[in-house]
């Protein structure tokens, strides 16, 4: 994928991580810096639009990055942080360099963009989401965003901010949670509706240094162009998604436990003493972290409807075997082949059992399986869900 000639094209300087920030500030700007070889990728995916007529804006560039290329045509960088604007401009004397707010009265007039160019957007943008960041008391909650562009996620924002900026193309690395979940996607609207993902690579948020701390999620590495009728959430389930370790998926594939369980809790319903309970699922990650079965009801709890205990049986035993699905199934909600599944369901309720004992009063089992033969079926049956998936967890 990299150019040697690029790689020695490029300029001899060091482009650090931005050392200048304490790790807060670096949580509060989202400020990560992105490795080269993710740069290389973005700079081969807008290569074929490049005319006469083209800038290129990274509107939260950091020190640069992804300037760090060797390539004729105008460019342009801005970022809030000014101390890391003047690394920027000590780095590239070539290129216009902003210290703006690049959510606040967005318009190209505020990076002297004429409406002749053809703007593409390149870059790394923030991606926090701000509800959690307030949660956690660690993150500011003052940033001034434009009304219309204002979500739960400055990643988001920075998406429909280059749609105020007309741009023609945007090729920005961002979570690929904003496209594969319906919530995010119907946040987006003015995004999608105006521009179509046409290629894209998928890559763990593990490689970026400092961000691997919690569990690994995928980004993708995306490049839109702006088209008339945009996309659909249709478009995304369908889209057939590359991971940067040549891996093909789409949502498509996979059948997921929601068409078979309630995922969230209902409203006004108050536990009795035989129930069941669960916490609320979300997606693999969530499952990851999370419990499954729990004792005490709360607002995160659902009461299992007990005639559908195998598939919260199911969802246990995914959660015990989740080592062996990749980083890039992370934001997918857990998915079943139900008809294996119910092929070798007393072998995922006997191994489920062996780990929650009080379940018995509640489901027959079949008390002929040892632990060991549950397991290895078990694993067969992720073996053929996951298919060629499968053991590329690292990846
Ligand atoms: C993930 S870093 C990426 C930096 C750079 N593009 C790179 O890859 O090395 C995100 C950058 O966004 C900047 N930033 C955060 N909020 C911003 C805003 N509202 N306007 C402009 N820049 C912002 C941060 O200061 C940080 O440098």
């Amino acid at each position: 994928m990299i150019n040697t000639q690029i790689q020695e094209n490029r300029k001899n300087i060091a482009l650090k991580n931005q050392y200048h920030l304490k790790y807060h500030d670096k949580i509060n700007l989202g400020a990560f810096y992105t490795p080269t070889e993710y740069v290389d990728i973005v700079w081969g995916m807008i290569k074929p639009f490049l005319n006469y007529k083209s800038i290129v804006l990274d509107s939260s560039c950091g020190y640069g990055n992804f300037f760090d290329y060797q390539i004729n045509y105008p460019k342009k960088a801005n970022d809030i942080d000014v101390i890391a604007t003047n690394q920027t401009k000590n780095n590239f004397p070539e290129i216009d360099v902003y210290s703006k707010n690049a959510l606040l009265n967005v318009d190209r007039k505020m990076f002297d963009i004429s409406d002749n160019n053809e703007l593409i957007v390149i870059g790394n943008p923030p991606y926090n989401d701000i509800t959690s960041i307030i949660r956690n008391g660690i993150k500011r909650d003052n940033l001034e965003i434009d009304p219309d562009i204002k979500t739960r996620d400055f990643g988001m924002s920075f998406l429909l901010s280059y749609v105020k900026l007309n741009a023609e193309i945007i090729c920005v690395l961002h979570p690929l949670s904003y496209l594969i979940k319906k919530s995010n996607f119907n946040l987006l609207k003015k995004f999608t509706d105006n521009y179509r993902l046409i290629d894209g690579i998928v890559i763990d948020s593990g490689t970026f240094k400092e961000t691997s701390k919690g569990i690994s999620f995928p980004i993708l590495i995306a490049l839109y162009k702006k088209e008339k009728f945009g996309m659909n959430y249709n478009y995304i389930k369908n889209y057939k998604f590359k991971t940067i370790s040549n891996k093909i998926f789409s949502l498509n594939d996979f059948d997921f436990i929601p068409n078979y369980i309630n995922k969230y809790p209902l409203k006004n319903i108050k536990p009795n003493g035989n129930d069941i309970l669960f916490w609320t699922m979300r997606d693999i990650n969530a499952l990851k972290r999370n419990r499954t079965f729990v004792d005490e009801f709360g607002y995160n709890t659902i009461i299992i409807d007990k005639n559908k205990l195998d598939y919260y049986v199911y969802v246990d035993v995914f959660k015990q075997f989740s080592h062996l699905i990749p980083y890039y199934f992370g934001n997918l909600d857990v998915f079943i082949n139900n008809e294996e599944f119910k092929k070798y369901k007393d072998y995922f309720i006997y191994e489920c059992l062996t780990r929650n004992s009080f379940l018995k009063d509640y489901i027959q089992y079949n008390k002929n399986i040892s632990l060991q033969e549950a397991k290895e079926i078990i694993i067969n049956y992720f073996k053929s869900l996951i298919g060629n998936h499968y053991a590329y967890q690292n990846n």
